[in-house]
């Protein structure tokens, strides 16, 4: 039996560009496990996923993503548990999102374990952020977005932050994570750099 006490989180990898997004988030998942032995890691990598992250990681890379979550469901498998109303995860995110799991979701195709998820996510009222990446945009996309956004859940394109400044794809892709992790109500905490114009060195 499921323990209900556990945080469950949810990350699901779509076939868009950012397999690094992915990997970056699962890590800072399994780093915030160690200090919270309720955080419960599911992820579900789509068949685009997959093949994506194929082409933009290294095979030891591949291999890691699959093993930092602790339960990795086949997107196919439609009786796991995070596809009912009545086991719902705490907070969803999809991570890169492509903008064919972002049509999905907005038109409820829940023909598969991932958008499943994300269809329980929205009408339990519950945390569903998408890591949309694409550009440029057409209204079709800006409409999917508007429509996720109505039913409630954040729509977060994976943007640098500038400010702060990243010296690898791996610290930039870090931020992101770290950001998106905190809009699914993660205590992130200094794992996330913020922007402090007031710091001594910059005053
Ligand atoms: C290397 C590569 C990069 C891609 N980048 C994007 C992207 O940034 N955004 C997007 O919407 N689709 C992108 N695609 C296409 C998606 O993988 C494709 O539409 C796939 O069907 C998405 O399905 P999924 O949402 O089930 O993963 C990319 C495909 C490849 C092979």
């Amino acid at each position: 039996m499921t323990n209900p006490t556990k945080k469950k989180i949810g990350i699901v990898v779509s076939g868009a560009s950012g397999s690094v997004l992915a990997l970056e988030s699962l890590k800072l998942l399994r780093q915030l496990a160690e200090t919270d032995p309720t955080l419960q890691i599911h992820a579900i990598l789509t068949d685009g996923g997959r093949q994506t992250a194929s082409l933009e990681l290294e095979s030891h890379e591949q291999a890691l993503l699959e093993s930092l979550p602790d339960h990795l469901h086949d997107d196919r498998d439609l009786t796991a548990s995070i596809a009912s109303g009545s086991n719902p995860l705490d907070a969803l995110l999809i991570v890169p999102c492509s903008v064919r799991s972002l049509s999905a979701v907005a038109h409820s195709q829940t023909d598969r374990l991932s958008i499943r998820a994300a269809d329980v996510m929205l009408k339990e009222r519950r945390t569903l952020v998408l890591a949309v990446r694409e550009s440029p945009l057409h209204l079709g996309h800006l409409q999917a977005m508007q429509m996720v956004t109505q039913m409630g859940g954040i729509i977060a394109p994976p943007l640098p932050a500038y400010y702060l400044k990243p010296q690898s794809i791996t610290e930039l892709a870090r931020q992101n994570a770290a950001r998106l992790l905190s809009l699914c109500g993660l205590p992130v905490g200094d794992l996330m750099q913020r922007w402090r114009p007031e710091t001594p060195s910059q005053s």
